[in-house]
Parts: structure tokens; C-alpha cells; sequence
């Protein structure tokens, strides 16, 4: 492997600039309540590398564009490791994900494995089926609920997206009701317990105090919910048999990871462990992003009832009465792509991206950065960095007309999906699905606020874990459009 210009860090160089810290917590109490908007503000105050104490861990923050460009360009290496935290290592049969396994080559096999044969264009492409079908279970489902009154657009979408996941994945047709239940409801606590804070992740020498929460028991129910489910639908599969490689590429994610299995040519023999965490990674990563991107796009087109209105325009233009947008329709549709552009920049699913960690010592803007630094990206301080954007609190899709700025990890000032090494390989599943069924939403109804109250009125307070959504659900009203 070709390592970029690695600079070893300099023993003499400084250490980046501090606030200053409590005993014990450190500036733990200082990025409350919400961390993405907590580090900012210090970020103005330190400088966009400052190193915080969080608990007993020293943590790199970085939030300006420069440093990230500086951080990927020159040493995107060192910087590519992922630090071992309890509950995902717990989750993800022992940090086995590719989200969450440390660099090597474990992380290099597994990841270009789920680029090539999960995640490619060609497979994404093959699961068109499925955003089809499940668009039209969400869009009549949307007719039905409308006719009593406004709808909660936010579980119709989680469900949604969930659905499409289930069926690429695990080919869910071959999954009962009751089980599906089971596996909607676990993909939801992982998610959720995968970004909540854990004693132990900043306090290693306190970790004999979760003896005295119930977490081990939680983590380990719900670890073993999944991991049943999971390994009766793996069983099933076998039963069935993957006939062939021809069979394995037209079958769901588990076929193909079986035949893979089998395939000594990889430079990789994947353990069943493996298969299901990265089973499970597909489902955390893909289902919970495309869900929040989905609320927050409908909550600023709801705000913004001239960029609802533009947008309408550009669908009902391209794909005119036709009963679905198609994809070939989107391609066409470049206000579309702005939309999208810009509530990512605004709301980028994952604001602080995943956490990651040095694995030697590095350096960056002259400070020294010693290994196994943990590193956090401030991606939602960068989207809004007033040097770099215009107006950066307004939401004004024509910022991206012909601007050229794109998300796939060249320009440092947009990155809703990381960048180097590491970057999001789900980016082009992720955007096939939103641009689809965004435009499938604005094109089959007209929408408005509830009880006569207007955009503005929208509660867009969020929530912050590992991932930022909406704090209170979507109540909308859907008109159904009259094509006659
Ligand atoms: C709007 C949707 C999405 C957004 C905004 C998003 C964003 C991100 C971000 C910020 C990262 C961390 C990158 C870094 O450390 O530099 C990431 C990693 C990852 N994402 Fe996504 N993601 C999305 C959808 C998906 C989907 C649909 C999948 C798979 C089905 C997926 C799978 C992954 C995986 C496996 C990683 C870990 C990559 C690694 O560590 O090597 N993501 N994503």
C-alpha cells in the first residue's frame, strides 16, 4: 500500500491549544448539550485544532476545512483508525463491523469487499425493484392515513427505509411479520445505544461502575436478540442453498456474503461472525441517515414554501402525470440535486462523522498528535463555516447551482459523508434512495403544516447521539395531487 507523504510528528512541535479543565472530567462538561454546537463555539474560542480532555481521554477536535484537507491530504493514514468503544465493540461481534473495526487488514478486506460486491453501482443499481415497490407501500400508505387527518410522515419513513434494507439485505419476503417486528425494533436500539454516552469510553479506569447500571444486561439482551435473528436468516439461506455465483449476484446482501465465503481468491476468509456484523453494519448504517436526511429535507421544504414550490415544479416538469418519478427522471432533475445538496450541508446525518483515532504519531498544523489520539470531526461546524459559506444558517438550495461542490471527499468545505479512507461507501445507496423518494414525495402530494399553522411554526429542535435527528416527529398534512 502506497502511504501518502507521512510525516512522522515532531517531538518538538507544540501541543495544540487547550481550555482549560476540571479535575477528573476534564472539558467533558463543555461540549453539553449538544457537542456538534458546544465544540463549535469552543472551536471559536481555541482554534479549529484543540485538543479537549474528555474524562481521561485526550481528544483531537478539528472544524475547519483546512485542517481536515491537511489531515487527509498529508496523513490520512494516521488518522485512520477507529477507537475501540464498549458498545459498539460489544454490538458488533467484537468491533468486527466496518464502521467500527480498528485500520488493518481486516478493515481493508471486509470494506473492499462491501465497495465491490454490497455497495457498488452495479448492485445498487440491481436493487431498483425494491426502492420501487416500497415507495408505492409508502406513498398509498401516505394517501390512506391522509384521509383522516394530518400524517406522521416520521414513522412512515423510518419504516420505509428500514424495509428497503430488510429486503436488499435479508430478501425480507422470506421473513415473518413477528420477526420483522423483532429486527425493526432491535436496528433502532442498536442505533441508538451505538451513539449513547458510556462511562467506560472516557473513564477506562472506571469501567467496574457499569456493574451498577443495567447497560452490560442491555447491551447483551439486545445483542443476542439480534444475533438470533440474524443467525436463523443466515441458516435459512444456507439451507436454500447459493447455487452459483450468477445465483449469489441476483440474491440479497446475506447470498452474496455466503458465496464470498467460499471464495479463496479474496485474500480474506470471512468468519460467520464477520458475515453478521457486517450484515449489521448495512442495516445501522443505511437504514437511520437516509431516514433523518428524509425529515429534515421535508421539514425545510415545509419551512420554505418557495423552494417546496420550485422543486414541485422541476418534478411535475420532468416526469409530468406519470404515476412514479423514475430514476432516470432524477438524473434530470438538477434543483433536485441542490435540495438534497443543501440539507446535508445544513443537517448532515452523522455531525460529528465517526469518531476516529491516530494509529502513530502524527502531526497536524504543527501541533504534535500522538498515537491512539481520539479524533472527532466537527463536519456540522465545516458545512456551516461562515468563511467558506454565504449566509451559512439560511437554507438556499441555489448556493449549489452550478457551483460544482460535490459530497465524494475532494471538497473539504461539504463533507455530509466524510472523507479519505474511511469515507461513507454507502454515498451512492444513500443517494440513489433520497433523490428518489424525496422527488416521489414533493411530485405525488401537496404539503402543509397542520391546523392552519404555517413553516415557520415547525418545532426543528434535534436530538444528538451518534446521529442528529428530529427531536419531536413530523406531523403533515399530504393533498394528494389531481392529475386529472
Ligand atoms: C445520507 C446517508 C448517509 C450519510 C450522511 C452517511 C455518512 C457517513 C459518515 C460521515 C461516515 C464516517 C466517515 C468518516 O469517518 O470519514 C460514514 C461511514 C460509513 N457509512 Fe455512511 N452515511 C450514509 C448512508 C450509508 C449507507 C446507506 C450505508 C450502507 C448501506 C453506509 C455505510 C457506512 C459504513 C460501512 C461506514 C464506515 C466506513 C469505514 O469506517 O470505513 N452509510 N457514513
Amino acid at each position: 500500500m502506497a502511504a501518502k507523504t507521512k510525516k512522522k510528528a515532531n517531538s518538538q512541535n507544540p501541543q495544540p491549544p487547550s481550555p482549560l479543565k476540571l479535575p477528573i472530567i476534564g472539558n467533558l462538561h463543555q461540549i453539553l448539550p449538544v457537542p456538534h454546537r458546544s465544540l463549535q463555539a469552543l472551536s471559536l474560542k481555541h482554534g479549529p485544532v484543540m485538543l479537549l480532555h474528555l474524562g481521561q481521554i485526550p481528544t483531537l477536535i478539528i472544524s475547519s476545512s483546512d485542517s481536515l484537507r491537511e489531515m487527509t491530504k498529508s496523513h490520512d493514514i494516521s488518522f485512520s483508525g477507529r477507537p475501540n468503544l464498549k458498545i459498539p465493540r460489544q454490538i458488533t461481534y467484537n468491533s468486527k463491523s466496518i464502521s467500527f473495526s480498528t485500520y488493518g487488514d481486516y478493515w481493508r478486506h471486509s470494506r473492499k469487499l462491501c465497495v465491490l460486491h454490497l455497495l457498488s453501482s452495479k448492485r445498487v443499481h440491481s436493487f431498483l425493484p425494491v426502492r420501487q415497490s416500497e415507495l408505492s407501500s409508502m406513498l398509498s400508505l401516505i394517501s390512506h392515513q391522509s384521509s383522516s387527518g394530518p400524517v406522521n410522515l416520521s414513522p412512515i419513513i423510518y419504516t420505509f427505509t428500514t424495509n428497503i434494507i430488510c429486503r436488499v439485505a435479508l430478501g425480507r419476503s422470506a421473513i415473518e411479520e413477528g420477526q420483522y417486528r423483532l429486527l425493526h425494533d432491535s436496528i433502532r436500539e442498536v442505533t441508538e445505544l451505538v451513539g449513547a454516552f458510556n462511562v467506560e469510553d472516557y473513564f477506562p479506569s472506571l469501567k467496574w461502575l457499569n456493574r451498577f447500571s443495567n447497560l452490560d444486561a442491555r447491551i447483551e439482551s439486545l445483542f443476542k436478540k439480534f444475533d438470533g435473528f440474524i443467525s436463523s436468516v443466515v441458516e435459512d439461506h444456507i439451507v436454500a442453498g447459493v447455487r452459483d455465483d450468477a445465483a449469489a449476484a441476483a440474491g440479497d446482501l446475506v447470498d452474496v456474503l455466503l458465496s464470498l465465503q467460499k471464495d479463496d481468491s479474496l485474500g480474506i476468509s470471512l468468519t460467520m461472525d464477520e458475515v453478521k456484523a457486517i450484515i449489521l453494519n448495512m442495516f445501522v448504517g443505511g437504514t437511520s441517515t437516509s431516514y433523518i436526511f428524509l425529515e429534515w429535507a421535508m421539514s425545510e421544504l415545509i419551512r420554505n414554501p418557495k423552494v417546496m414550490k420550485k422543486l414541485q415544479q422541476e418534478t411535475r416538469m420532468v416526469a409530468g402525470k406519470n404515476s412514479m418519478v423514475t430514476e432516470e427522471d432524477v438524473n434530470k432533475m438538477h434543483y433536485l440535486k441542490a435540495v438534497v445538496k443543501e440539507v446535508l450541508r445544513l443537517h448532515p446525518p452523522a455531525p460529528l462523522m465517526l469518531p476516529r483515532e491516530t494509529i502513530e504519531d502524527t502531526e497536524l498544523q504543527g501541533f504534535k498528535i500522538p498515537t491512539k489520539t481520539r479524533v472527532i470531526i466537527n463536519a456540522w461546524a465545516i458545512l456551516r463555516d461562515p468563511k467558506f459559506w454565504d449566509a451559512p444558517e439560511e437554507f438556499m438550495p441555489e448556493r449549489f447551482m452550478n457551483s460544482g461542490l460535490d459530497f465524494r471527499g475532494q471538497d473539504f468545505d461539504f463533507v455530509p459523508f466524510g472523507v479519505g479512507r474511511r469515507i461513507c461507501p454507502g454515498m451512492q445507496f444513500a443517494v440513489t434512495t433520497i433523490e428518489f423518494t424525496l422527488a416521489n414525495l414533493v411530485h405525488h402530494f401537496d404539503w402543509e403544516m397542520p391546523s392552519g399553522l404555517s413553516g415557520e411554526d415547525l418545532n426543528m429542535e434535534e436530538t444528538q447521539g451518534l446521529t442528529m435527528h428530529r427531536k419531536y416527529p413530523l406531523l403533515l398534512v399530504a393533498k394528494k395531487m389531481d392529475w386529472s
